[in-house]
């Protein structure tokens, strides 16, 4: 593919910098203020990328990869309203769901960031009464339990948020997420549930989602089966959804419908109505601070220079890691045990995304894209595939992700936590050579030396927060957005569809009564003789 970023004359450069690129060790031996020259700040966020095999001339030439790949001018056409996403037609706008009131955004002659704060002062109304007890259930008493049903987008992002935000939640509501399609899930949520008090949220882009409609169905029969009236859907059931019509037909009263729009996509949308089970949780108040910190890290990648642009300069270190040292792997690791929730989120929004085969144009690619990401809170990470991330025949970048405020109020605890955080980066980068562990171990056999040396060179970056608030995880999660967008453009992919997903959807349905006399003559023989296994050990 001649016109390929990966037949570029800089392309080529950053490969040959890639196979003389120094360790790690040499670089901060090189460099003593290395932590100074590779580290930028934003937004209350510190990125320390001096642990990545990064050099000078790497940086620059992936800076120069950036300009040639027109970063900026997409990033400004995205921001603009151009419909980006090209396969679906669609504008990429979730960075208008963060703007502050007032401030106005044109989309095919219609003010788009007014709507946005009219669904956002219903959610207000709507989650002040249901926290202040002024919402009733059919039966005149107050809600005490909230269940988000959705999966995907209309999930990960407020499960994600109400768990890391639980600090400023309300005492006396309790939240259940119910994404999958297992009806254990759903069984699991309600077991406890009185439905005189339960509020349902059905978020849902689509309405169509197969998993999100058997869970909202299995829902409202679990009402009525509890003896609640037909019309008690009006006072416990809610949509969130751009498919207000399918919501009504569903039975949720139209006034219990808070829309959103096309060009937020499913993954970048809890910011949009889909934020609704954060704010009845947290508070409308600290829902918008959530905009506001996502707002702001929107202004600083529109208008910082991209030498100290954080998305820019996270986007690049993957790119520099997967397609030229060939790392493709990426470890998530919050050491916060709130953020616990944060590396099955950012999955979705990097893989979905970036998982792409094809570019803009619809050619292969013949470079590798999206990481394959993975994670878990630390420490719980070190005492399970960390062993792997230190000495393992695979490298696999880390972002180590820590907060500098201590607000647990148990002595100890935070200290151990940053010390360990810091503790791994350095064993990552640094190791342990044959020398020192003679030295340490003094008399012991040659034999045993290997399996205690630590070869390092293995690169991570350390995002450093202030603290974990509302504001400070909206700034988070949007320099991930925008890091995923700069790096699809660098790739010159589409972030914004997701295909891949259809196949899979569509080959469910056909298989829905899972009869191995019903399915087609071209399905493969696992298939069948899965369905037969199951037929037999499932008998009528
Ligand atoms: O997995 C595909 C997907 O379309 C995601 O992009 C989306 O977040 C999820 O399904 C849920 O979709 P919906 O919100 O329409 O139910």
């Amino acid at each position: 593919m001649a016109n390929s970023v990966s037949h570029s004359p800089l392309w080529g450069l950053l490969q040959q910098r890639a196979t003389n690129t120094p360790s790690l060790k040499e670089l901060f031996r090189a460099d003593p203020q290395r932590f100074t020259h590779f580290s930028a700040s934003a937004c209350g966020i510190l990125l320390d990328y001096s642990k990545q095999r990064i050099d000078t001339t790497a940086k620059l030439n992936l800076l120069a990869l950036a300009r040639q790949q027109q970063v900026e001018a997409r990033r400004d056409a995205m921001l603009a309203g151009e419909a980006i996403n090209h396969t679906e037609n669609r504008a990429v706008l979730h960075t208008v769901l963060r703007l502050p009131k007032g401030e106005s955004f044109n989309l095919k002659g219609e003010n788009i960031a007014a709507s946005v704060h009219q669904v956002l002062a219903q959610m207000r109304s709507f989650s002040d009464a249901v926290r202040e007890g002024r919402w009733l259930g059919y039966s005149g008493k107050a809600i005490r339990t909230i269940v988000n049903i959705g999966i995907g987008g209309s999930d990960l992002g407020p499960q994600m948020a109400c768990i890391a935000l639980a600090p400023w939640s309300q005492k006396n509501l309790s939240l259940h997420f119910v994404s999958n399609v297992d009806g254990r899930h759903v069984a699991d949520a309600l077991k406890n549930a009185d439905p005189e008090t339960t509020l349902f949220v059905v978020a849902s882009k689509t309405f169509s989602t197969m998993e999100t409609l058997t869970n909202a169905r299995t829902a409202r029969e679990w009402m009525l089966s509890h003896g609640c009236p037909e019309d008690s859907i009006r006072q416990h059931f809610v949509a969130l959804s751009t498919n207000v019509e399918a919501a009504k037909e569903f039975g949720i009263a139209p006034e219990n419908v808070f829309p959103f729009w096309s060009w937020a996509g499913g993954r970048y949308s809890m910011w949009s109505a889909i934020g609704l089970s954060i704010a009845l949780y947290i508070g409308a108040d600290k829902f918008e601070e959530m905009l506001a910190g996502a707002h702001e890290m929107d202004l600083h990648f529109a208008q910082a220079p991209m030498e100290q642009n954080l998305p820019v300069l996270m986007a690049l270190i993957g790119v520099w890691n997967i397609n030229f040292l060939g790392l493709q792997a990426l470890s998530i690791a919050p050491y916060h045990q709130r953020m616990t929730r944060l590396p099955a989120y950012l999955q979705q929004l990097e893989m979905e995304s970036n998982g792409k085969s094809v570019t803009r144009e619809g050619q292969r690619v013949d470079y590798a894209t999206s990481p394959v990401l993975f994670g878990e809170a630390g420490t719980n990470g070190q005492h399970a595939y960390f062993q792997l991330l230190h000495q393992g025949a695979t490298i696999i970048p880390t972002d180590f992700i820590v907060v500098a405020e201590d607000d647990s109020g148990l002595p100890g605890h935070n200290q151990a936590l940053l010390a360990n955080c810091f503790a791994q980066s350095k064993a990552m980068a640094l190791g342990k050579d044959i020398q020192q562990v003679r030295a340490e171990l003094g008399d012991v056999s040659e034999k045993l030396l290997p399996h205690r040396v630590f070869e390092g060179n293995r690169p991570s970056s350390t995002l450093l927060l202030d603290a974990l608030t509302p504001k400070s995880l909206g700034a988070l999660i949007a320099l991930y957005e925008h890091k995923v967008f700069v790096q699809s453009v660098i790739w010159d992919i589409n972030a914004f569809d997701q295909w891949g997903v259809e196949l899979g959807k569509s080959l469910a349905q056909q298989l829905i009564s899972l009869n191995p006399d019903a399915v087609k003559e071209e399905y493969d023989s696992s298939t069948r003789g899965l369905l037969q296994a199951l037929k037999r050990k499932t008998p009528a």
